[in-house]
């Protein structure tokens, strides 16, 4: 899979390329390319920003900077971009990241993300140059380069090749090995720790009933988020 992130701080994406289980996914042929968008503005002096007109604080991400960029990278009109590959514009009042959206995005080829700054994309960026808007919840974070991370940490550890135990990534809080229902509780040693013992069950070596009780702590942590 290619990941492509479009950003004012490439740099950004060297600590995260390191971290091991995107290195894994890496090295298993899976790509992530931190594109920057400052690189072909056309403007003067780097610029990619303009004041929003209606007045109001905070600078506006240009769409005519976006368009140069795009068609830069992809050699290709970024409206017809679009149809060929999801281009994602991050953005907190998007599509909630979630369990199912990831699953989507880990079954496409190529994925591209858009990082805004300031107060955001000017709306025609969103309309006209991606498929979707995807948000990682409701609250705002100063830019879209931590939410490409978090996506792309979601989305590359579904992928082959990222993680040590692949059973690791298919049984998880919210996947459809659970239901949708969150993780159950895990413990390790020691089996007693200052009189908080584990439950009997999980030293019973009874595999059935281990999976019956898990699958029970699971349902009930998904009754109580309902
Ligand atoms: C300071 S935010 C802009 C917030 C915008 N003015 C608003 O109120 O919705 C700058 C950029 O950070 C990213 N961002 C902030 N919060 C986000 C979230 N919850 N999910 C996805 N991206 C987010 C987006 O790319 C956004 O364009």
């Amino acid at each position: 899979m290619q990941l492509d992130v479009v950003t004012l701080f490439p740099q950004w994406f060297d600590w995260f390329r390191g971290q091991h289980h995107v290195a894994k996914a890496l090295e298993a042929g899976h790509e992530l390319r931190a594109l920057d968008l400052r690189e072909h503005t056309p403007l003067s002096g780097g610029q990619v920003d303009d004041t929003p007109f209606g007045g109001g604080a905070g600078m506006v991400l240009r769409v005519d900077v976006m368009d140069h960029a795009l068609q830069a990278f992809y050699a290709t009109d970024p409206v017809e971009l679009c149809k060929e590959r999801r281009v994602i514009a991050l953005t907190p009042g998007g599509r909630m990241l979630d369990d199912g959206l990831v699953d989507e995005l880990a079954a496409e080829p190529a994925v591209t993300l858009l990082c805004g700054r300031y107060e955001g994309f000017d709306e025609r960026i969103v309309q006209h140059f991606c498929s979707d808007a995807v948000s990682i919840g409701r609250y705002v974070i100063a830019g879209g380069e931590l939410a490409a991370m978090v996506l792309c940490d979601a989305v590359l550890r579904k992928l082959p090749g990222a993680l040590g135990h692949a059973q690791s990534a298919t049984e998880e809080s919210f996947s459809a090995a659970l239901g949708g229902d969150p993780e159950y509780p895990h413990y390790t040693r020691p089996a007693e720790y200052r009189g908080w013992a584990i439950p009997d069950v999980l030293l019973s070596g009874h595999h059935e009933e281990i999976r019956r009780w898990r699958r029970a702590r699971s349902r009930e942590r998904g009754a109580a988020e309902a």
